[in-house]
């Protein structure tokens, strides 16, 4: 690839995740996008992909009996002149550690909204994480099919509640059965609507001009309606402002139905236009600009047994500069160990395929034997160390019972692999032999206790253990730190990567802990190094 096409393919990347509450419609307009993108034929392929995974996977079948989705995928597939990188999230609160995470590999984010209920919880949480790096979030209000909330007030509460200004791109034209369409701020023309469950991609006939007569002639009253709102819109709403928009202050807003596949073109148009392609990325020396020719990028996951018959473990990289080309030898910092990656994958519409080159903004599976960790970087020989990859700290314990003492092997392979995968994080006091989980949702020990019996053969049950939360510990001062690792011992254990960490029985003594070791530093995230 020359300098220049190599420009020319990092220009084309769009990297993002889409975040939601349960229920706003993420999975729906996931088979949209795709539709769009060309690599579904026919609406309904997520969902039934989904099921056919189910079919072959124990794991999925605890998803299913559960109806929530644990796994999260990336999908890749061409838009117009993008290359669109697709990284879903699970929905489910209980694993939010992992939608943390992914969120670290993304540019930009597509918040949904359910038009009925506006911001809720999760979405409050997830902007949160986004806020942490600034990216861009583009809004899309779903569910106009359906009587909801009223579009201003719905503005308002998203300014009010996550703090960041709206700019609408377009606008309902009423709701529910008098749901007529949309109105295109920038483009001045009228998408009217026309329900399709189908797999259809565009419907609806088109309308330049808000002045137009046939708006009359079609929409009767509601055409007044229409351009007396709009006109109050214009005067009340920010325009679009592509740098505020960039640096997370603002957010373009969307109205439709995704599941009338209705609006969703006109957001990936933006979507191609606005949003950014792959940005920078930090490491711990320096700055590391995507057209660097050398390859470096990082892990953000790892996902166990995706696969039930080849038993594999895949560890998903986000490439940020160079390219991969398969066969290349890459350096893999954390062990300071080069490795020859032959087969590599990439993810076309979830469909797992070789990958022979990848681009900075794309993502590719790296088959892994237990060596890599979330966190690791992988670089053409330079000594980087990306950062902001975090581990929080747990806040709900629970102590493993194994009911066939002989399994002992095979369940601390099981918990070292669950918990380099994140699903969730072990703990190994200094004194005596106990295994401590931590989780941050308490669903989270149901699928390791499902996961270790039908991934690794081991029946455990957990007990109740005296543990609030955890703090990972550092201090400068090596003689210090070396006190406090005697002196506290009993509540001293060691995670899964080895890191010290102090597990407080009550807030109380954390807070007394803390202060009688002010040299002592108390993390409540980890970031991967
Ligand atoms: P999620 O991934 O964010 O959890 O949401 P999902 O897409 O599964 O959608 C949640 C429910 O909302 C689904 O209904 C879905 O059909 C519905 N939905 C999505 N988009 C729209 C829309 O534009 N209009 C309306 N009226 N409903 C929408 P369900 O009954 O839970 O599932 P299903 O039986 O329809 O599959």
């Amino acid at each position: 690839m020359s300098p220049a096409e190599f420009a020319r393919e990092i220009e084309k990347r769009r990297t993002f995740a889409i975040i939601s509450h349960p229920d706003a419609g993420k999975t729906t307009l996931t088979e949209k996008l795709l539709l769009f993108g060309g690599a579904i034929q026919l609406a309904g392929t997520v969902k039934s992909r989904k099921a056919a995974r189910y079919a072959t996977s124990d794991w999925m079948e605890l998803e299913k009996q559960r109806g929530i989705s644990v796994t999260s995928s990336v999908m890749q597939f061409p838009y117009k002149n993008s290359i669109i990188n697709l990284l879903d999230t699970p929905g489910h609160a209980d694993f939010s550690e992992d939608t943390y995470r992914t969120l670290t590999a993304v540019d930009s984010a597509l918040m949904v909204i359910d038009s009925a209920k506006g911001v809720e919880e999760r979405t409050i949480k997830l902007m949160e994480v986004c806020r942490l790096r600034n990216t861009p979030i583009l809004t899309f209000i779903n569910k106009l099919d359906r009587e909801g909330r009223d579009p201003i007030e719905l503005l308002d509460e998203i300014e009010q509640v996550l703090q960041i200004r709206c700019a609408p791109v377009t606008w309902p034209i009423g709701m529910g059965k008098r749901f007529k369409g949309i109105f295109h701020l920038n483009r001045n023309s009228i998408h009217l609507f026309s329900p399709t469950h189908g797999g259809k991609v565009k419907s609806g006939e088109q309308i330049q001009g808000l002045d137009n007569p046939r708006l009359d002639e079609l929409l009767d009253g509601q055409a007044e309606e229409l351009r007396e709102e709009i006109e109050l819109v214009k005067g009340a709403s920010h325009p679009f402002d592509k740098e505020a928009f960039l640096g997370g202050e603002q957010t373009p807003v969307f109205f439709g139905s995704a599941m009338n596949n209705f609006g969703v073109e006109e957001l990936l148009d933006v979507y191609e236009d606005y949003a950014p392609p792959p940005q920078a990325r930090e490491t711990v020396t320096r700055r590391v600009a995507p057209e660097e020719p050398k390859f470096s990028g990082f892990v953000f996951k790892i996902q166990a047994n995706m696969d039930p018959q080849h038993r594999d473990r895949i560890a998903f990289l986000r490439v940020c500069s160079g390219s991969y080309q398969k066969g290349m030898k890459l350096r893999h910092v954390r062990l300071g160990r080069e490795v020859q990656i032959a087969n590599a994958l990439t993810f076309m519409a979830g469909e797992r395929e070789q990958a022979e080159t990848a681009c900075p903004g794309d993502i590719i599976g790296l088959h892994n034997h237990g060596t890599i960790q979330i966190g690791d970087t992988f670089t053409q020989g330079e000594d980087l160390q990306f950062t902001g990859i975090p581990h929080f700290a747990p806040e709900l314990f629970r102590r493993v019972r194994l009911k066939d003492p002989l399994r002992m092997k095979a369940l601390l392979k099981g918990l070292q692999q669950l918990s380099e995968e994140g699903a969730t994080q072990l703990f190994r006091p200094l004194v005596g032999n106990d295994l401590i989980l931590g989780a941050v949702g308490v669903l989270q020990f149901d699928v390791v206790a499902h996961r270790l019996k039908h991934e690794y053969g081991v029946d455990c049950g957990y007990e109740n253990v005296q543990v609030v939360t955890a703090r990972w510990v550092s201090c400068d001062d090596p003689k210090r730190l070396e006190e406090f690792r005697t002196k506290a011992a009993a509540q001293l254990a060691l995670d899964g990567a080895g890191d010290l960490t102090y597990l407080a029985p009550t807030r109380v003594n954390l807070d007394l802990t803390m202060e009688r070791w002010p040299e002592v530093t108390f993390h409540a995230i980890r970031e991967h190094a």
